[in-house]
């Protein structure tokens, strides 16, 4: 999609990676947007555009929404385009999402995981791997796998997509109009725990120069609460997202907020699993 304006002025990266605040996310880099008003009308004209391509009846993607959410918004550009003016080529919007989820055996689970809620490549440039591309950049920064994510809509268009490039097949719909995969349900502890246990560590770490001594202690004996569940593979409830490390990072301002994030981080990633009476599941 073309522009009035020069697009490499206002995006300063290929995929540029960016927040409800318009602050650039791209890792190791330090830019400000320096044209908010464009910005504005590319993420307008862009949401506007994929809410058509996907039959909607209105767009899940304007700048105000995502000025208000704790979204991120991805957006891919060709920089030659248009006499090296740019286009603009896609965007692609995650954030997370408080969801029941059933299994195929009528199970729910109650989890607030990062969800896909908005994608779209431009027609003159679908189908070249700018979707791919988008996709893996995500995955990328918010250090997950495809199957962590549920899909919020999926045009056919989107999970012929999947299965071609991430070998997601037998999708599960949901009454909530999410899509799962099986191996959304199959997320192991013993794969995940360390891992992501070690990236809450090390945040925390980094945290602690904030807090005063007795912040201190009670971070320590959080920390060593959550390794000993975790250790001993107890409450499920426990686990943390992988996408909490980004949502945190961007709040990390005063030592209150982190400790209000450190005691409700096991509440805002919460697994809850609920059995479902057998008359349920029949019903289901
Ligand atoms: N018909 C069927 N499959 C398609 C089509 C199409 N018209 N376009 C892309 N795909 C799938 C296919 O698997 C294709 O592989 P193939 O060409 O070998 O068949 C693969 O995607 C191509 O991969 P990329 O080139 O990396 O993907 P692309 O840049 O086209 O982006 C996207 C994929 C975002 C789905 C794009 O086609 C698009 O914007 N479609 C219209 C809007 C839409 O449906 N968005 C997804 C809605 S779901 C949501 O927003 C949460």
């Amino acid at each position: 999609m073309e522009f009035s304006f020069d697009i490499n002025q206002v995006l300063p990266f290929e995929i540029t990676i960016l927040n409800g605040d318009y602050r650039v996310l791209n890792p190791g880099q330090s830019v400000r947007i320096l044209a908010p008003e464009k910005l504005t009308s590319i993420i307008n004209a862009m949401g506007e555009a994929s809410y058509k391509a996907q039959g909607l009846y209105g767009p899940i993607t304007t700048a105000r929404k995502l000025r208000v959410s704790d979204h991120r918004l991805y957006i891919v550009k060709k920089p030659d385009d248009n006499n090296n003016k740019g286009s603009v080529v896609g965007i692609l919007k995650v954030g997370p999402k408080h969801l029941y989820i059933y299994d195929t055996n009528g199970q729910v689970y109650e989890r607030t995981p990062l969800c896909i809620l908005d994608f779209y490549v431009h027609e003159s440039k679908q189908r070249l791997g700018f979707g791919k591309n988008l996709f893996d950049t995500m995955l990328n920064y918010e250090k997950c796998a495809p199957y962590e994510l549920p899909v919020d809509r999926p045009s056919n268009k989107c999970l012929a997509f999947l299965h071609k490039h991430y070998h997601l097949s037998s999708p599960i719909h949901q009454v909530n109009n999410f899509v799962v995969y099986q191996a959304f349900f199959n997320q192991s502890l013993d794969i995940n725990t360390k891992e992501k246990t070690s990236s809450t560590r090390k945040h925390n770490q980094d945290s602690t120069s904030l807090l005063i001594p007795s912040q201190k202690h009670e971070l320590e004996r959080n920390q060593q609460l959550k390794t000993n569940i975790d250790e001993k593979r107890l409450p499920i409830s426990h686990y943390s997202t992988s996408y909490n490390r980004h949502f945190n990072q961007n709040h990390l301002n005063t030592s209150s907020t982190i400790k209000s994030q450190i005691s409700s981080s096991s509440s805002s990633s919460t697994w809850r699993i609920f059995g479902i009476p057998q008359l349920h599941n029949q019903n289901f």
